[in-house]
């Protein structure tokens, strides 16, 4: 259920008007609903029933420790990128049993940090890392629990920048090289096969890509399985799209239906889901500074940029601009634009608005890949984020100040 809804004319965060939430922390604002992510998860969950599965919120998607602690309380598992992340699920009382740690990049830092905290397993994107996680497990007296990322080389048809199973990517290793990879780690002393791991790109709005991505991971098992290799876990990462504007993305539920008409029944299964769980259940909001018709277009200069929300500038992506106090000014086509010094900083173009100076504008679809991803860019102080629960509005992250921004620097002596 989408707990953005318009009452009485203004629209409401669950039981909150934006309004008031504007009025009380300022614009622009990142606003998440607890009762969605909570939503979200829980859709995947019950669709498990009695498959033993794990899902590991890909933290990368919006990474707030609140949201990361209202997941946890779930029993959610994190699926991590970086020693950042790491800190992040823990500090937010995650279970570090419960992680799994992706990236083509880890560090021999990270990579002892992960030992440490005992997260669940390792998913191994080369060789190279794979040789470097034995030597530092063993120097740690420890064993590493790891997939390896296959790389099955299909098409998951969404943009080319989020797209990850394609052979030309840069993640994981070549389905076809993976069984002597598979044996050569068999051979290490400091890791341990635990199971496969495969991602194939996100804001898929078909099943198609995840079950071809599926039927070549199960060829790989049970070529494994013939080399003496047993897998005791598949995590098929996550990717699961979002209805942004007229996508029609499987429900978690077909999906999930989906993968589980593959797999035998006594195989855990891992998912990665990030987008699914956390885009619909946040909104950006922003307020209109100054409207600017020209004679070719006009522009609604507003105070959220490119530094806050970067998918439209970055990807072209569409994200749902809407009036959180719709009225019946003069309706007309503006490009929603950021005070950001470069052409391509908008949130939107040629949208048809009813505005004047100093409306709200709520940007929808907003909580994954919204925050996670802003900058300071044109040293802009990063917005503040809220999470609302019923008729309770927590600050979850405040809005940077100069000073934050400036911490860190310091001038020639
Ligand atoms: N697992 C792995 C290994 C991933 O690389 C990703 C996303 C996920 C899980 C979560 O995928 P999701 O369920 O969120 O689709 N910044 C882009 C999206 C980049 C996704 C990168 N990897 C955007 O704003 O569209």
């Amino acid at each position: 259920m989408d707990h953005f809804q318009y009452r009485e004319g203004q629209l409401y965060a669950e039981a909150l008007p934006l309004t008031e939430l504007a009025e009380r922390f300022g614009t622009p604002l990142y606003v998440y609903s607890r009762a969605m992510l909570e939503a979200h998860y829980q859709a995947f969950d019950d669709a498990f029933g009695e498959h033993p599965h794990q899902i590991c919120y890909a933290v990368k998607a919006n990474s707030n420790l609140a949201v990361l602690n209202v997941l946890a309380r779930l029993g959610a598992g994190f699926d991590i990128v970086s020693g950042g992340e790491l800190e992040r699920v823990l500090r937010a009382g995650g279970d570090p049993h419960k992680i799994v740690f992706s990236g083509v990049g880890k560090t021999a830092d990270e990579m002892i940090a992960a030992l440490k905290a005992g997260i669940h397993c390792f998913n191994v994107e080369s060789a190279a890392e794979l040789e470097l996680l034995n030597l530092v497990a063993g120097e740690q007296g420890l064993v590493a629990p790891v997939s390896v990322r296959v790389n099955p080389d299909v098409d998951a048809q969404t943009h080319p920048y989020i797209s990850t199973g394609l052979k030309d990517n840069k993640f994981g290793v070549d389905i076809d090289e993976a069984p002597a990879l598979y044996q050569r780690a068999a051979e290490l002393p400091h890791v341990e096969v635990l199971g496969v791991d495969c991602h194939i790109g996100s804001q898929l709005t078909s099943l198609a890509p995840f079950e071809d991505a599926l039927h070549r991971v199960l060829k790989l098992v049970d070529k494994l399985s013939a080399q003496g290799i047993a897998i005791r876990h598949l995590d098929l990462g996550g990717g699961l799209g979002v209805r942004y504007r007229d996508e029609q993305p499987p429900t978690p539920a077909a999906y999930v239906a989906a993968l589980l008409k593959h797999v035998p029944a006594d195989m855990p299964i891992h998912i990665e889901p990030g987008r699914a769980i956390a885009a619909n259940a946040g909104v950006f909001l922003t307020q209109v500074l100054y409207l600017k018709p020209t004679a070719h277009k006009n522009f609604a200069i507003v105070d959220g940029a490119m530094n806050d929300l970067i998918r439209p500038s970055l990807y072209s992506a569409w994200q749902d601009i809407v009036p959180v106090t719709p009225h019946s000014a003069d309706c007309r086509h503006w490009d929603v634009v950021g005070p950001v010094c470069e052409t391509g900083d908008f949130l939107g173009k040629d949208r048809a608005l009813a505005l004047e100076t100093g409306d709200l504008l709520a940007v929808r679809s907003a909580g994954a890949y919204g925050f996670s991803m802003a900058s300071n860019y044109n040293s802009r102080n990063r917005p503040a984020e809220i999470m609302v629960d019923g008729d309770q509005a927590f600050i979850v992250r405040q809005r940077e100040s100069y000073d934050d921004q400036l911490r860190l620097e310091s001038l020639l002596p």
